[in-house]
């Protein structure tokens, strides 16, 4: 459930380069900061993302079915524009001890150190709502965003064949990764 903790999180980055960023969750008055994050996505990027991220319809949905006991987004934010935004997808019966994490940053703000820092922060707000396990989705060909997670604890558990499908009927493999927050000795 989600706590007033979560609700006031904030965390003020400041990044190898000296730049100063701010992790929060997202909140009603985001919209147009999140539609301006998103529209300017490349087909070649879009290609491999789940929903039309261009459409600002899309993009609005989101901020209207809001629900952080569904999905809890958290946006980077510099000078008031969201740079970046990772979402904690939660689950449901025998599967609620696991949450899946999905991350997207502006294209001028990687390569920064900024979606490591989401990821810490993201797992960190993952372990408070006692979830067990974080999984990532990723397509096998992406090795450097694959080398990003591991670098920060996710394992490589498997490469599912032929997982996704790409909107010209393409297939591609996806590496499915997991960091373990707890254990069966409990917390670490
Ligand atoms: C994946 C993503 C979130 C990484 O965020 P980022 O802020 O660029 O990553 P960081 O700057 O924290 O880099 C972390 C590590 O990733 C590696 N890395 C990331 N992108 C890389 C690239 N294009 N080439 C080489 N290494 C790369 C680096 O090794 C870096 O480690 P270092 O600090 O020792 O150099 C960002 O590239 C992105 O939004 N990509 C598009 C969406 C996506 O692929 N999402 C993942 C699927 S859920």
């Amino acid at each position: 459930m989600t706590t007033k903790q979560e609700l006031v999180y904030r965390q003020l980055v400041t990044l190898p380069d000296g730049g100063r960023v701010l992790l929060r969750p997202l909140t009603h008055e985001d919209r147009q900061a999140l539609i301006d994050l998103f529209a300017p996505t490349s087909a070649d990027d879009r290609r491999y993302m789940r929903h039309n991220v261009n459409d600002p319809a899309v993009v609005g949905r989101w901020i209207d079915e809001l629900d952080y006991d569904k999905v809890l987004p958290l946006v980077a934010v510099i000078s008031d524009r969201i740079v970046g935004n990772a979402t904690l997808h939660f689950f449901e019966g025998p599967a609620r001890h696991r949450a899946e994490v999905r991350i997207f940053l502006n294209k001028e703000i990687r390569r920064r150190g900024v979606g490591s820092r989401m990821l810490l922060a993201i797992t960190e707000l993952a372990k408070r709502r006692s979830i067990y396990m974080v999984e990532a989705q990723i397509i096998s060909d992406q090795t450097n965003v694959i080398k990003s997670f591991q670098k920060l604890g996710f394992e490589l558990k498997c490469v599912l064949d032929d997982y996704f499908i790409l909107p010209d009927g393409e297939l591609r493999d996806v590496a499915h990764l997991i960091i373990r927050l707890r254990d069966f000795g409990g917390d670490f």
